[in-house]
């Protein structure tokens, strides 16, 4: 999935995976992770998702890191945001109170950029990787964690036979075999959302399970 199909989608609009509410599992599951207020929370390909506002209301400290200034301008205007905005080793840095987005690749980001992470929180990212820049992108997560770092990971198990990616499916086979031998991993939850997703319905997928998952860094 190279960098331009990302624009291409941003300038298209087509943008079916972004969802105008907070995601029902953030609230119902992040709180799991039991982090300490302020802690900072990774949201790797952000998106303009409205969970980033969320984490902040927490009183969390939220990184994003979003390839798509475009993405990241919608979410400053819709979200009524007026964000400081700086030039940071080759990102645009857009900074408002506890909430930083990074544009630009997530695969370039330094742990010196990003500093201690407590958390990350994943919805429709690893999802949106194909196989191979999976497994690139769980090693830049390994080296931007640090031991006892975690995640909260909400991942997809369908029938890939029946609709091509993204979204791709990511079971929990293949994330024991990416996260295994460096975290651990407990799935939380897992429910059949296929009646939220229309357009994989559309396109022929017949069954579809939604599941949260918590990984900590070993
Ligand atoms: C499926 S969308 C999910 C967005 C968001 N997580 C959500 O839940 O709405 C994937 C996002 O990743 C962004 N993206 C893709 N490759 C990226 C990269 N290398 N670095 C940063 N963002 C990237 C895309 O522009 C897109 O906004």
């Amino acid at each position: 999935m190279e960098t331009d199909f990302w624009h291409r989608r941003w300038q298209r609009q087509e943008i079916g995976f972004h969802k105008d509410e907070v995601h029902l599992f953030l609230p119902r599951f992040f709180p799991r992770l039991c982090l300490p207020d302020g802690a900072r929370v990774l949201v790797p390909l952000c998106g303009k998702s409205l969970d980033l506002l969320w984490l902040r209301e927490q009183g969390y400290q939220v990184l994003g890191v979003e390839l798509s200034q475009q993405a990241v301008e919608e979410f400053c205007q819709e979200n009524r945001l007026q964000p400081a905005i700086s030039k940071v080793d080759g990102f645009h840095c857009y900074q408002f109170e506890q909430l930083r987005i990074y544009c630009g690749d997530f695969f370039a980001l330094s742990q010196q950029q990003t500093g201690p992470i407590a958390a990350v929180y994943d919805r429709g990212s690893l999802v949106a990787l194909p196989s191979k820049m999976r497994r690139d992108y769980v090693r830049q997560l390994a080296r931007l964690l640090n031991t006892g770092s975690q995640m909260l990971c909400i991942s997809y198990d369908f029938d890939q036979q029946q609709r091509p990616g993204p979204p791709f499916s990511v079971p929990q086979a293949e994330l024991s075999e990416l996260f295994g031998d460096w975290c651990t991993l407990e799935k939380l939850h897992s429910e059949s959302t296929l009646d939220k997703h229309q357009m994989l319905q559309a396109a022929g997928v017949q069954a579809l399970q939604e599941e949260v998952y918590r990984l900590r860094v070993a």
